[in-house]
C-alpha cells in the first residue's frame, strides 16, 4: 500500500520510518516533511493545514492512507476533506479534534462520559478568573483554551502571574481554563481510536519543561522514554476502561466518531488516575520512542484503524528493549528560536550501536546542508537492554550532535533510572508500586 504522512516535524520523521519498515507498505511520501524525511522519501512542498490541497495531493498520488501527524491540520478540517475524497485517513475530523482544539469542550466530554480529570472552570473575564483561583487555591494551573502547542499553560504559586496569564489569553481574545493542581508523576498514553474500538500504545514519559529538574518554561517536549517500568500494573486497563473507552463512545454518541490516536495525558496523583488534557494525535517526543519499540507493522495497523477495523489487526508486539529520545533544541527555544545553524555530526550518531536520529526542525540550505529551521531540532533515540543502557546510548550520541547554541536536558529517563519516582497507591492498583530497573 501507498502512505501519504502530513506533517513536518520529529513525530512525522519516526512515523516515516516507521512505515518503511512494514512489508504491507510499498511507498511512503511525505507533506511538506523536513531534511530527514527527505533523505527517505519523496517530499511535497504543500501546506500541510490547507484541507483541499492535501486532499488533491493524496487523490495524485493515488493513495491508500493518509496519517495526519500535527493537530494544527486536523483542527483545519484535513481528514474531513481527505476522507471526503474517499481515501482513508487516519486523523480524527475537525468536529472530533475539538477534543484538543478546546480544552473546554474537551472537560464537557469528560464530565459527560465520566472520565477522571482536574475540576476546572472556565472563565472569560479576569474576575472571574480570580474567583476560580481563590476557589481552588496554590499552585494555580490557568490554560489558554485554544490550540498552543503544549506552550499555553502556566502553573505558578504567583497569584500575579497566574492572572497576567489569564489577561494575555483575554488580550488575544480567547477564553481560559483553570482547574485544580494535580500533584504526581506524569504519563503519555496513546490510544489507537477507529470510532468504536481502543487499541493502547505502550505508556511513555515526556519532559515538558526546557531545564533539568523540570525547571524553566513549557516546551512542546524535550526527551522522552518508554516503557515505564514504575507504572502500576493494570494503568493501560484502568485507562482503557475508565477514559479512553467511555470517550470514544461518547464521541460515536454524539455523532463525531473519533478515529486517530486519542494521546491521553495523565497524572497519576495520591487521589489516582486523573486525565491532564487529551491530544489528538501522537505526541512529539513521545511517539520517537514508543514506535523505536512497535514491532507490529505500523501502516496496516493505522490503515485497520481507519477503516473502523481494529477488532481485526493483529496483537501488538513489542521489543523488550527500553527506548530513549532526547531532543535537541535550538539556541532561546522555546521563546525565538535562532534558526539556520549548521547541524553537523549526525553521520557519527547514526553509526553507535542502537542509536538513530529523528530529525524535527531541520531542512537543507541552498548548498545541501543540513540546518536548523525549528526550536525542537532533532532528537537522539537510543534502544538499550535497560533504561540506563538506552540513556548511555543516547547520551554518547547528543555528545556528538554539533549544532551553535544547541541545548538539551541531561535528565531524561534519569529518575526513572534511579529509582525515584513513587506513584501513590489509588483505587484500582493498591500496592504503591516504587520499583524500578537498576
Ligand atoms: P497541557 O497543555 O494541558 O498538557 O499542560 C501542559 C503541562 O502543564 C502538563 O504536561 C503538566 O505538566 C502541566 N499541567 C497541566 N494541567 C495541570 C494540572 N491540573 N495540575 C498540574 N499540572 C498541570
Ligand atoms: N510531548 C507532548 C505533546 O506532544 O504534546
Amino acid at each position: 500500500m501507498k502512505v501519504l504522512v502530513i506533517g513536518p516535524g520529529g513525530r512525522e520523521h519516526a512515523i516515516v520510518r516507521s512505515l518503511l519498515a512494514d512489508p504491507n507498505v510499498s511507498e511512503v511520501h511525505a507533506a511538506p516533511g523536513n531534511a530527514g524525511i527527505g533523505k527517505l522519501v519523496p517530499t511535497y512542498a504543500i501546506d500541510g493545514n490547507d484541507p483541499d490541497a492535501v486532499a488533491a495531493l493524496a487523490t495524485r498520488l493515488g493513495v491508500d492512507l493518509v496519517v495526519v501527524g500535527p493537530e494544527a491540520p486536523l483542527a483545519a478540517g484535513v481528514s474531513d476533506a481527505v476522507r471526503a475524497a474517499g481515501i482513508p485517513v487516519f486523523g480524527p475530523s475537525k468536529a472530533a479534534a475539538q477534543l484538543e482544539a478546546s480544552k473546554a469542550f474537551a472537560k464537557q466530554i469528560m464530565a459527560e462520559a465520566g472520565v477522571p480529570t482536574a475540576m476546572a472552570r472556565v472563565a472569560g473575564t479576569i474576575e472571574e478568573a480570580a474567583d476560580a483561583l481563590d476557589a481552588f487555591g496554590t499552585p494555580y494551573v490557568v490554560k489558554d483554551d485554544g490550540l498552543a502547542a503544549g506552550k499555553g499553560v502556566v502553573v505558578t504559586r504567583n497569584r500575579d502571574e497566574a492572572l497576567a496569564h489569564a489577561q494575555s489569553c483575554f488580550d488575544a481574545g480567547g477564553t481560559v481554563v483553570i482547574e485544580e493542581f494535580l500533584d504526581g508523576p506524569e504519563v503519555s498514553l496513546f490510544v489507537l481510536c477507529d470510532g468504536r474500538n481502543t487499541v493502547a500504545l505502550s505508556p511513555a514519559q515526556d519532559f515538558k519543561r526546557i531545564f533539568d529538574n523540570d525547571e524553566g518554561p513549557n516546551t512542546g517536549g524535550m526527551g522522552a522514554y518508554t516503557p515505564l517500568e514504575w507504572a502500576p500494573e493494570g494503568l493501560v486497563q484502568e485507562v482503557i476502561d475508565r477514559v479512553a473507552q467511555p470517550t470514544v463512545d461518547e464521541m460515536a454518541r454524539r455523532g463525531t466518531p473519533f478515529v486517530g490516536v486519542l494521546f491521553v495525558g495523565l497524572a497519576l496523583t495520591s487521589r489516582g488516575t486523573r486525565v491532564i488534557e487529551f491530544n489528538v494525535r501522537f505526541g512529539d517526543p513521545e511517539t520517537q520512542a514508543v514506535l523505536a519499540r512497535l514491532k507490529t507493522p505500523l501502516g496496516a495497523l493505522l490503515l485497520a484503524a481507519a477503516k473502523g477495523e481494529l477488532d481485526k489487526a493483529e496483537e501488538l508486539r513489542w521489543s523488550k528493549e527500553t527506548a530513549v529520545a532526547v531532543v535537541v533544541a535550538s539556541e532561546n527555544y522555546p521563546d525565538t528560536p535562532r534558526t539556520g545553524e549548521r547541524i553537523r555530526g549526525l553521520k557519527k550518531v547514526e553509526e553507535l550501536e542502537g542509536v538513530h536520529v529523528i530529525h524535527a526542525g531541520t531542512k537543507l540550505d541552498e548548498e545541501g546542508k543540513v540546518v536548523s529551521a525549528g526550536g525542537r531540532v532533532l532528537a537522539v533515540v537510543a534502544l538499550g537492554t535497560d533504561l540506563v543502557e538506552a540513556r548511555e546510548r543516547a547520551y554518547d550520541g547528543v555528545e556528538l550532535v554539533q549544532l551553535e547554541g544547541g541545548q538539551f536536558r541531561t535528565d531524561i529517563g534519569g529518575k526513572a533510572a534511579r529509582g525515584e519516582i513513587k506513584v501513590a497507591s489509588t483505587a484500582t492498583s493498591s500496592l504503591p508500586v516504587t520499583k524500578a530497573k537498576a
